[in-house]
């Protein structure tokens, strides 16, 4: 038997899929990585859709690519993780693999009058039950909309004929289709979700960790017939063994997949974020800030979600409490593709600096509406504050500062939560890689901040997953030693100026709330 020297990570994301492999240092093996996009599909305002079909060519494009440029024998892979963005909805045929209608991303608004019904009637019973604030951002509406919108899927469902799934599902279900190796032979391939994905579709109850039949009657009478099996991410019993369409990509080898988690999840996990109290942010097109809160799942009172950070063993999990910010790194892109004010993303960080503040400008980039703290689908975006000498340094330099004002927003509520200080925060994520912004965090939050030397914690998080699965990791410690830091961020702002650049924050996003309320 081959010696096992790599774990494979497939990160399934918003704008692309990236697979790569690593080493038992957390070291990314060279030329083992490969990335493709997916077309965005936006059918009408505030839809937002991917093509299931798409990604998963994309993923095996991705796997075969890694296998050519390492030339690395497929028999030394230990085992294969799976992460995602999350919410995000598929429902499809198991016995022909085609979905029955496109994938409703997490981002997409259509079920707006869904929630506002959800909100009035059941707001309580939702959060008590999921830990989510009910918004169009998660799974369930998502799902009754397909059954009630897409002809014939209600009855197909209800008959056990078709299957539901997160984009974790889906990749695992074409992983392992065909294998009869995997925990749900009569589904014709591994049809599972990690308790991490489960707790995002608002039909998962976080404290039983189990689907929950009041929530799935409130919510459009989804059947339980379509549900996945909900496991632990990092599986001993392994989901399931890649089938023949995979085996063909690597030489005829059969490997077992044993680690599913959400992406932000998997990146507080590739962070080593093992204490409870550690703190990750994720500065993506959206920023999604996580906080280890031990074994017990904690109420939020500041509107942030309760939500599974990931699980060792059935039945049991570790919780995080979680502030999604829809829309940060996506204003730099809007600087550039929509307004024009930049020509490459990267631009943003010298313009920004070449001004020594905003002149007073706020930009709250409420696109979408708020996430936390805030949960207003009827926000919208502002630039306020600004004068005859403002200029573009100064726009570039208030969409940095929002990003990180918009973080301090949900450490505020996390620490009134817990009532603990937060006195690290690990950075990781695109937008991470600007010093400014990270210098402004630590700034605006009084607080430390340190990037890691390996900045795919999303992928490395699932990789440990899978790895510590099949006892290629033994320990947590053991994964903790990999943690490497390249940089830390000091606070060297004075109280003052911190509070007051602060005070006009509030005040701007104060403006932006119910501004789309007719
Ligand atoms: O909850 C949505 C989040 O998982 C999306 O992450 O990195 O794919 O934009 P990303």
């Amino acid at each position: 038997m081959a010696e096992k020297k790599y774990v494979m990570a497939i990160d399934q994301g918003t704008t692309g899929t990236r697979v790569m492999l690593f080493t038992y240092d957390g070291l990314p093996v060279k030329g083992g990585w490969a990335y493709h996009e997916h077309r965005q599909i936006y059918p009408r305002p505030g839809w937002v859709e991917h093509d299931p079909l798409e990604i998963w060519e994309k993923t095996k494009q991705c796997i075969k690519e890694v296998l050519e440029q390492t030339k690395i024998n497929p028999r030394e892979i230990a085992a294969i993780g799976v992460t995602n963005q999350r919410e995000t909805t598929i429902i499809w045929d198991p016995k022909t693999g085609k979905p029955v209608y496109n994938a409703i991303v997490w981002q997409d608004r259509r079920t707006a009058k869904e929630i506002d019904y959800l909100r009035e009637h059941y707001f309580k019973v939702i959060q008590g039950k999921s830990g989510l604030v009910p918004d169009c951002y998660f799974s369930s509406t998502k799902i009754w909309w397909i059954l009630d919108n897409v002809s014939g899927v209600r009855e197909r469902a209800k008959k056990g004929e078709l299957l539901f799934g997160t984009i974790d599902t889906w990749i695992i279900w074409n992983l392992t289709k065909g294998s009869k190796d995997v925990l749900t032979p009569e589904r014709y391939g591994a049809h599972v979700i990690d308790y991490s994905n489960a707790s995002r579709t608002m039909i998962f109850n976080i404290h039983k960790l189990d689907w929950d039949d009041e929530l799935l009657e409130i919510q459009g009478k989804i059947p339980r017939e379509i549900l996945p099996l909900p496991r632990p991410s990092s599986d001993k019993e392994v989901y399931g063994y890649t089938g023949p369409e995979v085996q063909e990509l690597m030489g005829g080898v059969s490997i077992p997949v044993t680690g599913d988690a959400g992406d932000q999840q998997a990146a507080l996990f590739g962070q080593v974020g093992f204490d409870v109290g550690d703190v990750k942010c994720t500065y993506g097109t959206g920023n999604f800030i996580l906080l280890n809160t031990g074994e017990a799942p904690v109420p939020s009172k500041h509107n942030l979600l309760t939500t599974v950070y990931y699980s060792l063993e059935p039945k049991k999990a570790v919780y995080a409490l979680e502030g999604s910010i829809f829309i940060t790194g996506a204003a730099i892109q809007w600087l550039r593709d929509g307004l024009k004010l930049i020509e490459v993303s990267a631009e943003i960080n010298p313009l920004a600096e070449s001004a020594s503040d905003t002149g007073g400008v706020y930009f709250v980039p409420a696109f979408v509406g708020l996430g936390a703290p805030y949960w207003d689908h009827y926000a919208r975006g502002l630039i306020i504050g600004i004068t005859r000498g403002t200029e573009r340094k100064h726009i570039a330099r208030a969409t940095l500062e929002a990003i990180a004002y918009l973080t301090r927003d949900v450490i505020e509520a996390m620490k009134a939560d817990t009532g603990r200080d937060i006195t690290v925060l690990k950075a990781d994520g695109g937008a991470a890689k600007s010093d400014f912004l990270l210098q402004f965090q630590a700034d605006i939050l009084n607080v430390r901040v340190v990037r890691p030397v390996v900045f795919e914690t999303t992928s490395l998080g699932v990789a440990y997953l899978a790895g510590l699965a099949v006892g290629f990791w033994k320990s947590l410690d053991e994964v903790r030693k990999n943690w490497r830091m390249e940089k830390e961020f000091i606070p060297r702002m004075d109280e003052k100026t911190r509070e007051r650049l602060y005070k006009g924050w509030k005040a701007a996003v104060q403006r932006a709330l119910g501004w789309a309320k007719e």
